[in-house]
């Protein structure tokens, strides 16, 4: 088993006067050891991709993991990208304000998916 490592991802905005965003990210390493990148997102769909890249990333360690719940996992990160998505092309539209945006990323894919549902897999990478 691989050493007990989590990916945590924390989207904040990088002003409140822009929409530029700054996007920290644990990545657990197959040697054991854990890389911290941050991505500096000059707008929403830049922020999106960079979820998007950490949602296929736990995907493939959860897949070589053999944990057998992956693909109901997946289903979730497309799930939430998907909203991601319409509701980013709202705000494009005015429909929306960044603030409802932000909301959703901060709650919705991070307390209530990064921070709960993904801890189902945690277990799956505990040390033996
Ligand atoms: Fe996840």
């Amino acid at each position: 088993m691989r050493r007990a490592s989590s990916m945590r991802q924390a989207a904040v905005p990088a002003s409140r006067t822009t929409t530029a965003w700054a996007v920290k990210q644990k990545q657990p390493c197959r040697d054991g050891s854990t890389v911290w990148t941050e991505v500096r997102a000059a707008g929403i769909a830049e922020l999106l991709a960079a979820v998007g890249v950490h949602f296929e990333s736990e995907t493939r360690l959860l897949r070589e993991a053999g944990y057998p719940e992956v693909e109901v996992h997946a289903a979730l990160h497309e799930g939430l990208l998907r909203r991601g998505r319409e509701l980013a092309e709202q705000h494009r539209q005015g429909i929306l304000g960044l603030g409802d945006l932000f909301a959703y990323l901060a709650y919705e894919v991070v307390a209530q998916h990064m921070l709960k549902e993904d801890r189902a897999f945690f277990p799956v990478f505990a040390p033996g």
